[in-house]
């Protein structure tokens, strides 16, 4: 049965709106399920919910537990046995080697500093499998935000600001061609660079960097 936003908010309080990210759906043409996937900094965990109705082993990673008790409400209502929820540090955590099929990582390395998406980034490239995919998009240089902070807030990294108001307390927004730049090792299958509409419906648009690539 599908519930409408209201009702979802009602009954487990989430926030956003609880469906998943469009690249995670344009991601379905390229990825098989079965497979192992890794959603780091899963929030509410719509993107965990999706690929694991769509047959996927879903390993959900965050560290906001409000986001995470909301999401163990609803796999437990809706009997989702295949999503496996953990409490950490997506920064620190002990990935395993070569082991996952597809990292999804949805609107993540922009909410910490630069060279904490950096090191995440080294992360994602030795747990991701040979073959294997990564589904990724952060906030970029395009972003209204983003032009406001140049003006009138002080970096605490290259392109990365303290956040007054929002979930995560850091911002870093990517750079021009940084993203793709970043993959170069791998087959890119998707890339976009540019303003698209808020999936959390609470402003008109945002810049946005988004990849599908595979490990060659
Ligand atoms: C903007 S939300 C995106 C959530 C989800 N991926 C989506 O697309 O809706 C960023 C998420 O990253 C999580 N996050 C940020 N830094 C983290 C860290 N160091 N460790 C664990 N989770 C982190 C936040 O708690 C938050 O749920």
């Amino acid at each position: 049965m599908a519930f409408s936003k209201n009702e979802l908010s009602d009954m487990y309080g989430f926030e956003s709106p609880f469906k998943p990210d469009p690249i995670a759906k344009r991601a379905l043409n390229y990825i098989k399920n079965n497979n192992k996937l890794l959603d780091i900094g899963c929030g509410e965990g719509a993107d965990s919910v999706f690929f694991a109705k769509n047959g996927f082993q879903v390993d959900a990673l965050d560290n906001n537990a409000i986001y995470l008790s909301r999401l163990k409400a609803y796999k437990n209502d809706h009997q989702i046995s295949n999503i496996f929820i953990q409490n950490c540090d997506v920064i620190t955590y002990n990935y395993p080697k070569h082991y996952y099929d597809v990292v999804n990582c949805i609107l993540v390395g922009c909410c910490m500093r630069k060279s904490e998406f950096e090191s995440l980034l080294t992360s994602i490239k030795q747990t991701i499998k040979h073959n294997g995919f990564i589904i990724m998009s952060l906030r970029n240089y395009l972003d209204p935000e983003f032009i406001e902070y140049s003006l009138t807030e002080k970096m605490i990294e290259p392109n990365t600001f303290l956040k007054k108001d929002a979930c995560c307390k850091t911002r870093y927004y990517i750079e021009k061609n940084r993203l793709r730049d970043l993959f170069k090792d791998f087959e890119i299958l998707y890339y976009f660079e540019g303003l698209s509409p808020d999936k959390y419906e609470e402003t008109e648009h945002h810049g946005d960097s988004y990849i599908i690539c595979k490990k060659v």
